[in-house]
């Protein structure tokens, strides 16, 4: 932090604390004067409805007292003042946050690796694994559900884990391979292939799941499937290509949408969905745990 912002933090901080200390002392300085008055404000409601100006219980004014004197010592003794470090040295980084991580590794570590050498598919079928695969919906409860829904089946943008369509497999080998590394699907930009191709080949698409479409334009649609690149990827049949997350277009599972208008959107715009890599964030024994719930659910 610059010397300029510290100062900045600083002044704001402490300039509110002594700001709060005047205005109570200023309020109860005017309370000596007029307490036994009972003068009104002046202000009037309703006809004769007025506001007196009493001052305030002492025991309330106490508690302004207390938090700003609390907030002195809380910002003596610990950080909160620009970079000032506070009396206690006290810090969220270094050997508080390594020392609880570490222990709580020590202690919960084991019971994750214990079934480390189990494979994916027994976790996931065998009645005798049922507590691994809870702990697996746990895993998933905190670390997953954010995007993929607590009853992992996804939403737009977000696939479903709990069928049996796959952007990159369902193999439990795949399965933690999207976990552990992530993924990323990039369907690129077509912006360029002019808005009449575009709408030609939203048709053939959206005709390949058995919707009604406008003939003509499948067809035409056919065609620009093939010479504008999209089997590069798709596949000649449109089924997709596991190896680069291409997803079927002749089924009716979507991931952003199958009418003719969301694919005009996706061929035009382009998508890129991503799947945040989790092996650093959660070890491998976590990820294997994880591989075996979400396989589990389409079993
Ligand atoms: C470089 C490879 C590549 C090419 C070329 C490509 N796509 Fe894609 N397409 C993808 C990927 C990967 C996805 C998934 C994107 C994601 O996961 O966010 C996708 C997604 C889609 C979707 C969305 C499917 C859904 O479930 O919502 C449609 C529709 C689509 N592509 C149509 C086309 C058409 C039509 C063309 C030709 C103009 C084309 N794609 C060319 C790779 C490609
Ligand atoms: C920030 C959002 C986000 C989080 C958090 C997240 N995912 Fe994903 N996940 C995605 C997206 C987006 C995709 C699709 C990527 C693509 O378009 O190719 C995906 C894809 C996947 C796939 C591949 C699906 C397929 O059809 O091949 C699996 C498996 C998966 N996630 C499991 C998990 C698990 C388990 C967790 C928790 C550890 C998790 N995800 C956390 C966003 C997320």
């Amino acid at each position: 932090m610059s010397a300029f912002w510290n100062g900045w933090i600083i002044i704001l901080t402490v300039g509110n604390i002594l700001a709060c200390f005047w205005l109570i002392w200023w309020t109860m300085r005017k309370r000596a004067g007029e307490a036994s008055s009972g003068d009104v404000t002046g202000h009037v409601w309703d006809e004769n409805l007025q506001e007196y100006n009493n001052p305030l219980p002492r025991w309330w004014l106490f508690m302004f007292y207390f938090t700003l004197i609390f907030a002195a010592i809380y910002l003596a003794l610990y950080p909160g003042l620009g970079s000032f470090k506070g009396l206690l040295g006290w810090s969220s980084h270094g050997s508080q946050y390594e020392n609880e991580m570490k222990a709580a590794e020590e202690k919960y570590g084991p019971i994750y690796k214990k079934f480390a050498s189990v494979p994916v598919a027994a976790l996931a079928t065998k009645p005798e694994y049922g507590e691994a695969r809870e702990m697996g919906k746990r895993l998933f409860l905190t670390y997953c559900m954010q995007c993929h829904g607590s009853d992992a089946r996804g939403s737009r943008g977000f696939p479903n884990l709990a069928d049996k369509d796959w952007l990159w497999g369902g193999s439990p080998e795949q399965i933690q391979t999207s976990i552990a590394n992530g993924r990323n699907g990039v369907m690129p930009s077509h912006a360029h292939l002019g808005e009449e191709t575009i709408a030609n080949l939203a048709a053939y698409v959206a005709s390949l799941s058995g919707r009604e479409v406008d003939s003509a334009k499948a067809e035409a649609g056919k065609q620009a499937f093939t010479t504008s690149g999209c089997i590069g990827c798709h596949g000649v049949d449109a089924t997709g290509n596991p190896m680069l997350g291409a997803p079927d277009l002749t089924d009716k599972t979507w991931l952003y949408g199958g009418s003719e208008g969301i694919i005009r959107q996706t061929i035009t715009k382009g998508r890129s969905g991503k799947m945040p890599a989790h092996k650093d964030l959660l070890g491998d024994d976590k990820v294997h745990l994880l591989a075996a719930y979400v396989y589990s659910l389409s079993q």
